[in-house]
């Protein structure tokens, strides 16, 4: 359908769908500036001066149809998805290679059917913030369903992932006190340190020599210490080393925060995260995580002890001042955990779809990085070879997502796949094969 088709049957096209932007005051040329330049501060004496400068960047990206940044999509995200293709004024059917619902719970009907009988019961919102209005019976039911998958006495559940991690941080840490973080942590660990006021120290990525020599030097001067990593990292889709981590921790006294968002359901014999895949159930003194991705809903926990977690109801700031999960997310995200735990043919698919594609890209030459898991970066270097990859491939009938500082660093640019249980494998071999062409053309100077 076009775009006059489509508002004919009532669809949502905005001007900006449909390019009639309003000219910036002063137009930058997209391809002369990459993203990071807007990072540098301001020394302006007027705080949207940046605001005007960016605008300008991004309306000159949007007249070349080079911005595929919040690209719209039409039906529910799946495997396939249907998407505004605003070159083309048009709707399209693509191959979705860049959700992170990597077992498709987001439009599952067993999720959807409990997400709706919740609906029809409790309504759409919850009204309220937990401690005060806001815990019904399904929070209470998610929240043992999240403890029991990590083998724990209790968890609790944030509006998103990165608003656990930014209280659990909050709440657990005082100057005085030293966070040490894998250079390659979540964004929302970074800013829970901030939001601390702790002195945080980054080791190098996965290298546990590092963090010995940094808690050997420093960990006298602190009082209490927090290791905090991610157990699947999010740019390049490797694990995080749980046993040596588990063991400098205890060595020095520090605690031990592991980010689940990418391995529950992803990783583990039972699909149940980091410590499920090395089999050493208890070994983080904190497990966060996010709903957000296999359980495809929405939102954040932590898991651990009663004292753990009922010290964070009461003390994580992002969690007593905001409002509790929609209560039909909350009944789907019990389905999402049920179907995690007891649908293993669903749970192999992905673990073969995510081999296959990693494995063939690699057979063909391109750098994925060490990725064990359905995160498959592809990885240029470069910001606008990413940004052309990733709109050469959306005129294939491919979404993906360039991912640029300040998510990597600026020599880190890539195109991020995430492979997806109900990828078939026609749709994996059209990614692989269009890649490999793209890559002759690039080669050529075309
Ligand atoms: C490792 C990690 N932690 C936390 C988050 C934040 O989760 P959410 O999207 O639920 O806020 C993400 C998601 O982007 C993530 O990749």
């Amino acid at each position: 359908m076009n775009a006059n088709e489509m508002m004919r049957e009532g669809r949502f096209l905005d001007k900006d769908l449909l390019g009639e932007h309003r000219p910036p005051s002063e137009r930058v040329d997209c391809e002369q500036v990459r993203f990071h330049d807007f990072y540098q501060a301001s020394t302006s004496k007027d705080l949207l001066e940046k605001c005007g400068r960016f605008y300008g960047y991004l309306y000159d990206a949007k007249q070349k149809h080079q911005y595929l940044y919040r690209r719209t999509l039409y039906r529910g995200s799946s495997a396939r998805v249907v998407v505004f293709d605003v070159r083309a004024q048009r709707e399209r059917e693509m191959i979705m290679m860049a959700s992170n619902s990597y077992l498709d719970l987001t439009t599952d009907p067993r999720v959807v059917r409990a997400a709706d009988e919740a609906q029809r019961r409790y309504g759409y919102g919850s009204g309220g913030v937990a401690l005060l209005s806001g815990t019904y019976e399904v929070h209470r039911k998610l929240e043992a369903t999240i403890a029991e998958c990590y083998g724990r006495e209790d968890a609790v559940v944030f509006p998103t992932g990165y608003a656990a991690n930014l209280g659990t941080l909050q709440a657990l840490l005082s100057p005085g006190d030293l966070a040490i973080l894998d250079m390659y942590s979540h964004a929302s660990l970074v800013d829970g340190t901030q939001l601390a006021g702790v002195t945080t120290k980054y080791f190098r990525h996965n290298d546990v020599q590092h963090l010995e020599e940094l808690c050997r030097r420093l960990r006298s001067r602190f009082n209490g210490v927090l290791i905090a990593v991610d157990g699947v990292f999010s740019m390049d889709g490797d694990v995080c080393p749980l046993p040596d981590l588990s063991r400098v921790a205890k060595e020095n006294g520090a605690r031990l925060l592991i980010d689940e968002a990418h391995a529950i359901g992803t990783i583990g014999p039972r699909g149940l995260g980091t410590e499920d895949r090395f089999g050493m159930i208890g070994a983080a003194d904190i497990i966060a995580g996010t709903l957000s991705k296999a359980p495809g809903g929405l939102g954040g926990y932590v898991a651990g002890s009663h004292e753990l977690v009922e010290y964070l109801r009461h003390f994580a700031r992002s969690h007593i001042f905001s409002t509790s999960l929609p209560p039909p997310v909350a009944a789907g995200l019990i389905e999402a955990f049920h179907i995690i735990r007891t649908d293993e043919p669903l749970r192999q698919r992905l673990g073969e779809n995510a081999r296959y594609f990693a494995r063939e890209l690699q057979a063909a030459g391109f750098e994925t990085g060490p990725t064990q898991t359905p995160i498959v970066p592809l990885i240029l270097g470069d910001e606008l070879l990413a940004r052309r990859m990733t709109h050469d491939l959306h005129e294939e009938g491919i979404f993906a997502s360039a991912v640029v500082y300040p998510a990597v660093a600026r020599t880190g640019a890539r195109v991020r796949f995430s492979v997806m249980a109900t990828h078939t494998r026609e749709d994996l071999d059209y990614v692989i094969s269009t890649v490999k062409r793209l890559r002759v053309r690039y080669a050529s100077g075309e």
